[in-house]
């Protein structure tokens, strides 16, 4: 539904607006934090909408996006706020009973914490909102990481009603082409672009806009270069906004070089990763992956048994994966990740194939048998150990048999990674 000032209609988050209410009662600094696009800002001016009101002088949002320089930040917010010395901010806001949204900070993130940390301090009846890709780290700072948009399960209809995804995808496809319908011919499709943008909501707008020229079956099956496809956002919104690429590339540019070096190397998981496997591919410190959770470049999924497990949203992942083909790391990223798997996936191997698997994982674990394992480079050491029962040799030479190493490389790791992990779900569960 669309409220005032709102250009384009809101879709879902009814939980998260509950949560981040009663989180900014508790609290004097909220942080929305989340990677690009997900829906920080456009959360941030919800609830700004919802609870102004209850803040005696009300709301007042200060966009930082378009500041550049540390030494911007207060000044401008001075200006913004109609009073000339910057350094008397604090002062002129001491009796203020009003909610600060400090919208878009994470590439000024040492001023904003400075400026919070201080307003706060300062102003007993102030209460600040920010939104950011990395939290502020101020004492007091409630963070509340945004997850994406739910995704459908599977293709069913039933399923995409119930898709806060699906629900943003049809209400911009309807944009873009008025006679979009969903139903059941298209159905498919819709859920594919959905699980394949991983419900983050900047790229599904980008992939319905495509509506205005391509069927959703063909947008969707162009959706493995989805950060070439997705680059046509309206010519309005901020240029780390326009493309998919940009808006994450907006931050991988503030990472420093071992957390983008990492970043890279964990894109060879798909289907997300434990710490161990993250460990196994790093050439950095253990301090590393912490750091990107922190700046929502990998998200750090709590499981049902107290365990994490960590994933790279897909676009995120795509982003990645390009950034590694493009250095000199790809083949000891796959390596490494070859290596952890094997030595997974032997030490699980004589549970692998015990009586008590179940028929469905048994038949899984067969089909890996048509997997082959490349006779050449990286993974000729591992090509007699691999133990989920690959006996063929791929066929093939030149550079077309690199090609297929690739491929192969990737969707046998891929599958061990799968067989191994799924096993061990159903292990702990027996
Ligand atoms: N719940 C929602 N309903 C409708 N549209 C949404 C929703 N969440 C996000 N969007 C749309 O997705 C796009 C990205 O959202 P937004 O700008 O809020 O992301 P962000 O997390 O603030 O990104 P950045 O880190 O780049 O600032 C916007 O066009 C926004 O309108
Ligand atoms: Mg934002």
């Amino acid at each position: 539904m669309h409220q005032a000032g709102e250009l384009t209609s809101f879709v879902g988050r009814t939980r998260e607006l509950v949560e981040v209410l009663q989180l900014l009662r508790q609290q004097r600094l909220v942080t929305l934090a989340g990677p690009g696009g997900i829906g920080k800002t456009r959360l941030a001016m919800r609830l700004v909408r919802d609870c102004a009101d209850s803040y005696a002088d009300g709301a007042f949002v200060f966009e930082l996006a378009p500041l550049t320089q540390s030494n911007q930040v207060a000044r401008e917010l001075a200006e913004r706020l109609g009073i000339v010395n910057a350094e008397t901010v604090p002062d002129a806001l001491r009796s203020s009973a009003m909610l600060l949204v400090l919208d878009n900070c994470e590439h000024l993130i040492e001023p904003c914490a400075a400026l919070a940390d201080e307003l706060l301090r300062a102003c007993p009846r102030l209460r600040i909102l920010a939104t950011s890709r990395e939290p502020l780290a101020v004492p007091g700072e409630a963070v509340f990481r945004l997850p994406p948009l739910a995704i459908p399960r599977d293709d069913s209809l039933e399923q995409l009603a119930e898709s806060d995804a699906a629900h943003l995808f049809v209400q911009r496809a309807r944009a873009a082409r008025s006679d979009f319908r969903l139903g059941q011919t298209n159905a498919a499709a819709v859920a594919r672009i959905c699980r394949r943008l991983d419900g983050l909501p900047l790229a599904i707008e980008l992939a319905a806009n495509r509506l205005a020229e391509l069927a959703p079956a063909e947008v969707a099956d162009r959706l493995d270069s989805a950060l070439r496809l997705l680059a046509n956002g309206p010519r309005t919104v901020p240029a780390r906004q326009k493309t998919l690429e940009a808006a994450i590339a907006w931050s991988y540019d503030l990472l420093e070089a071992s957390e983008q070096r990492l970043f890279n190397r964990l894109s060879v998981f798909a289907g997300g990763f434990t710490v161990d496997a993250a460990e196994a591919v790093s050439e950095d410190g253990f301090d590393v992956l912490p750091r990107l959770v922190a700046k929502s470049m990998v998200q750090a999924d709590l499981q049902a048994d107290g365990s994490v497990r960590y994933r790279l949203l897909e676009p995120l992942r795509a982003f990645g994966q390009a950034r590694l083909a493009a250095s000199d790391g790809s083949r000891s990223a796959m390596a490494a990740q070859a290596a952890y798997v094997v030595a997974l996936a032997e030490r699980a191997e004589p549970e692998l194939y015990g009586p008590r698997l179940p028929s469905g994982q048994r038949a899984s674990t067969a089909s890996g048998t048509t997997f082959g394992w490349p006779t050449t480079g990286c993974s000729r050491a591992l090509t007699p150990r691999v133990p989920c029962g690959s006996r063929q040799r791929w066929p093939g030479g030149g550079r077309d048999r690199i090609a297929k190493q690739k491929r192969v490389v990737a969707s046998s790791v891929l599958f061990a990674c799968r067989t191994v992990s799924g096993f061990r779900g159903c292990a702990r569960a027996r």
